[in-house]
This record gives structure tokens, sequence and C-alpha cells, in this order.
């Protein structure tokens, strides 16, 4: 008899896309013509400026060996110089580290600081890889509800005193996924002096720090904040900079204690990634025509984000409209109180995948979540769909 897996894959939740993409293929299976509202992946190409470099860089040799363990040097010195560029934040190279994703650096952190019995303050709804390996490492959860009334923003002063003093880390995300929200200067300024007066880690997630939709309100680093450099660490990915999902390229910066952790454990786990979207990426970021080609392409989504929001206006579900990510984050239809009876309803009558509130999260019941990640044609045809079941009920 085979004798099982361990107790923390048996016990972690499944992963929510894999469960929706099976909803998705059993639909298909059945004959359903499926239209994707779901999955943050954006269909638009990579920056041909990108493409080219790693054209160019995956015909060099000096490529085909291992690269270095925390990221090339070319790729060190190019995130250095964009988080002065973007944020005005200087750091030394050795606060940086090369992560194959930003998921992937978001796990080995908490494997790196975390031992069985810590508690863990996240926030919900999220995404969910945060929670599930803080799990993974025996750490207890705590959860902040993020609320629509708070802008979804976390309520520092209602973690009970006692999670205070066991707990090592709090887990951020602004601009969140699933919500849309941002977090302004004072939120981070209010994180820091919790950080300090707590002594607890702090973790911030901006995988969508440049996913915004207007150019006078860029999300910030929390690495802005004096003070911060003491107790976070940031993450970023390259998924959705530069649409750039299938390459797997990210990286973290800030407290170099946090830094030498997730180092550590990658160190153990992978050889980092091709040095070549290392190079390509990193020379992307200070490319002459990166900054247009932002401004292009949140332009383009902030289009489908009004289209979106104006379909869903029509069919009578009303929100504000967020400022960054590339998720609409609306209320349930009246009449409906239940995310993934809604969800599944969809799928079964229209054959369109949205995302359940509450897959992210129990406050996110009475939510559902649309990605913009999508062509025109198809956001289109899927709001039509929705719009016309809604109107017959
Ligand atoms: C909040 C958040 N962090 C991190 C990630 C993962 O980013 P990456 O593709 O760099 O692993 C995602 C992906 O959807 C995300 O929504």
């Amino acid at each position: 008899m085979p004798r099982g897996v361990s107790k923390r894959v048996s016990e972690v939740a499944p992963y929510l896309f894999a469960e929706l993409d099976k909803a998705e293929t059993n639909a298909r299976a059945r004959g359903i013509d499926v239209i994707r509202l779901s999955i943050g992946d954006p269909d638009l190409p990579t920056p041909p400026f990108v493409v080219s470099a790693m054209q160019k860089y995956t015909a060099d040799p000096k490529y085909h060996r291992y690269p270095p363990y925390g990221g090339t040097d070319y790729f060190l010195s190019n995130v250095k110089e964009y988080m002065k560029r973007r944020f005005g934040v200087e750091l030394e190279k050795d606060h940086i580290l090369c992560l194959i994703g930003a998921k992937e650096g978001l796990a080995h952190l908490a494997m790196g600081i975390l031992d069985p019995g810590d508690y863990s303050i996240l926030h919900e709804p999220a995404f969910p890889v945060p929670a599930s390996t803080s799990r993974f490492h025996g750490a207890i959860l705590h959860y902040c509800p993020l609320k629509p009334e708070n802008d979804y923003l976390i309520d520092l002063d209602a973690i009970p005193s006692d999670v205070l003093k066991r707990a090592r880390v709090i887990w951020v995300n602004y601009p969140n996924n699933p919500t849309g929200a941002t977090a302004p200067r004072a939120f981070y300024e209010e994180l820091v002096d919790f950080a300090h007066r707590n002594d607890i880690w702090i973790v911030n997630d901006l995988a969508y720090g440049e996913n915004y939709f207007d150019p006078a309100k860029k999300p910030l680093s929390i690495l802005e904040i004096d003070g911060a450099l003491d107790y976070a660490i940031e993450f970023h990915s390259f998924s959705k900079l530069f649409n750039m999902t299938g390459w797997r390229i990210g990286w973290c910066c800030g407290n170099k204690t946090l830094i030498d952790a997730v180092a550590s454990i990658k160190n153990n786990h992978d050889t980092s990634q091709f040095g070549a979207i290392q190079d390509a990426a990193s020379e992307g970021l200070l490319h002459p025509d990166a900054e247009s080609w932002i401004r292009a392409n949140n332009a383009r989504m902030r289009a489908r984000r009004d289209m979106v929001i104006g379909a869903l206006r029509d069919a009578g579900i009303e929100m504000r409209a967020p400022d960054a990510t590339l998720y609409i984050w609306a209320p349930l239809p009246e009449g409906f109180t239940d995310s993934i009876r809604f969800a599944a309803d969809l799928l079964e009558n229209t054959g369109v995948v949205i995302a359940p509130g509450r897959a992210y999260g129990p406050s996110g019941e009475g939510f559902f979540r649309i990605s913009l990640t999508y062509p025109e044609s198809e956001i289109e045809k899927g709001m039509a769909r929705i719009a016309e079941h809604l109107a017959k009920r």
C-alpha cells in the first residue's frame, strides 16, 4: 500500500485557479462555449525591446551555464537603477535578489522566516500563496478582513495583542488582488511604525506596482518610507509589469536579513532564473521606450476597465472604478448571495468564467472578480452574455 503524502499537502486547500480550470474543462467537454474572464494572465505581448534582447542573449553561450545564485550582476544593477528612478529608493545590490517570479519568492520567504507556532498575519481577500505557504511551515494564521468601508485597508489597531506578541510577519498586497484597492502613503507610514513598535517583519507584495490607470496616482514602494528598510521586504514581478507571466521572472528587495533568508532557502531549491531572461527583462526596465510602453499598456487596460464597469452598470451592478491592478471587483447582482453559486450559474448558463469572491477569503463573499487580461472582443461578448442572462431573471 502506498503510504500517502505529507500532512502539509493533505491539509492545504486546492489551488483556486486549478479548480477553476477543472470546472471550465468540464463545461467545454459538455459542449458549452466558454469565455474566460477569470485569470490574471495578460493576453498582450511582452514589449518588443525585451523580446529582441532575449533573442540576442539566448544565442550567447555565456548564458548557457548556471547563472549566479542571487542574480546576474547586470540584473541587479538594472533593478537597483529602476528602484531609484521609479521610487527614489536607493538600495545596495546585496539588498536585491532575482526570483523565478514573485510567487516563488513569497513561498520561499515563508519557509525562511516562519517556525511552527509563529503567527502569520494576513489580510483576506487575498492572493492565496502567503496563507498556504505560511500554513505549510506550521504557522498559525491571523486574518485581517478587508472591508469596502475601510477602502480595503487593514485595520492594524484591530489585531489582538496576544497575536502581536507571537507574530513574526504581516503580509500586505497593494495594489490589491482581488479588490483593486491601492494604499496611500499614510497607510505605509502607519504600517512601518506598527512593525517598529511590535517587532514584526513586513512583506509588501507590489506585483501590480506598474498596473495603474491614472499616471497621477502611481503606486508607492514601502521602501520610500523612513525606517522601512529595518523591517520590510518588497516583491516585484515582471509578469504584469511587461506581460511576461510565462517567462517567470521577478525580484525582491529590502531588509538584508530577509533577503538573505530567501536566498538561503533558494540556494537549496533552485539555481536562479536563466541569465538571458534576467538580463533581457531587467534591461527593459531602463529602455528608453519602457515608460511610453507602460503608459500605452495601462491606457488599453483602462479602456477595458471602463468597458466592463459600463456593462456591469447597465446590468444594474454598481461599484467604484479601481485605480490599479488588472481586476474589477464587483458586488454580486441582486438576488445572489453565494459567489460560488453565482460563478457556477454563469458558467452553466452563459459559458462565462469569472472568479468567485469567496475563493479569496470569507470577506470576499458577496463579490466576484473579472480580469481585464482578455481581448476586447471576448470581454464585450462575455459582458453581453452576462447582461442578457441577468435581464432574463
Ligand atoms: C498579488 C500577487 N502576487 C504575486 C503574484 C505572482 O506573480 P509572479 O507571476 O511573479 O509569480 C500574483 C499573480 O497573480 C499576484 O496576484
